[in-house]
């Protein structure tokens, strides 16, 4: 049970459905595909993924890049840098990207569009959970699992400082009293 400052938004058994029926559609539209190069958005990609590929059926490779934010006072907006870059060449290769959240869409585009401009041969985007409320830049989400209204959730991977990150469940954090 949670505690009385989270309340569950989406509850283990419904991420397991959904992240089972994700792969079962990833695996399908890549039956024919060769290898799937899965790239995860350390840190909060993590749990997410590990699940999600564990269900697909099709052969894959996992890799991981790490990103941060920082405030850009002159634009007035977060900024996205990387701060982790793949081991592996994607030249020539199917690529997911895989995120936890889509909040803006920052992150996600200037990910995606980094990736592209490696010459893979694709790169789509999956992410458990988008807040479309929030969405300043279009970015294009090709698997989604869940869309939530404009509330800090935590658990299965995302966290708050840090904190809450390996709840099996999604909860919104509750505004102090
Ligand atoms: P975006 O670039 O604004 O789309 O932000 C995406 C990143 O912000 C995600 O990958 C998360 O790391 C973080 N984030 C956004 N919203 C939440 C939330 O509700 N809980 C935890 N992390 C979040
Ligand atoms: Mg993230």
């Amino acid at each position: 049970m949670p505690e009385g400052r989270l309340e569950v938004l989406i509850s283990e058994a419904d991420i397991r459905r959904r992240v089972a029926e994700l792969a079962g559609q990833i695996s399908a539209d890549y039956a024919d595909a060769g290898e799937l190069v899965l790239v995860g958005v350390l840190k909060g990609a993590f749990i997410f993924l590990a699940d999600l590929s564990r269900h697909l059926t099709i052969p894959r490779s996992i890799e991981f890049m790490a990103v941060s934010s920082y405030e850009n006072s002159a634009e007035a907006s977060s900024m996205v840098r990387l701060v982790m870059d793949l081991r592996k060449n994607i030249e020539g290769k199917h690529v997911l990207l895989v995120e936890d959240i889509v909040d803006t869409g920052r992150t996600m585009q200037f990910l995606s569009e980094l990736l592209r401009a490696r010459k893979p041969r694709s790169v789509k985007t999956c992410a458990l959970v988008r807040k479309p409320d929030r969405a300043a830049v279009d970015a294009e989400v090709d698997y989604l699992g869940f869309e939530i209204p404009d509330v800090w959730v935590v658990g299965y991977g995302l966290d708050f400082g840090e904190g809450d990150r390996t709840l099996p469940y999604i909860a919104a954090m509750k505004a102090d009293p």
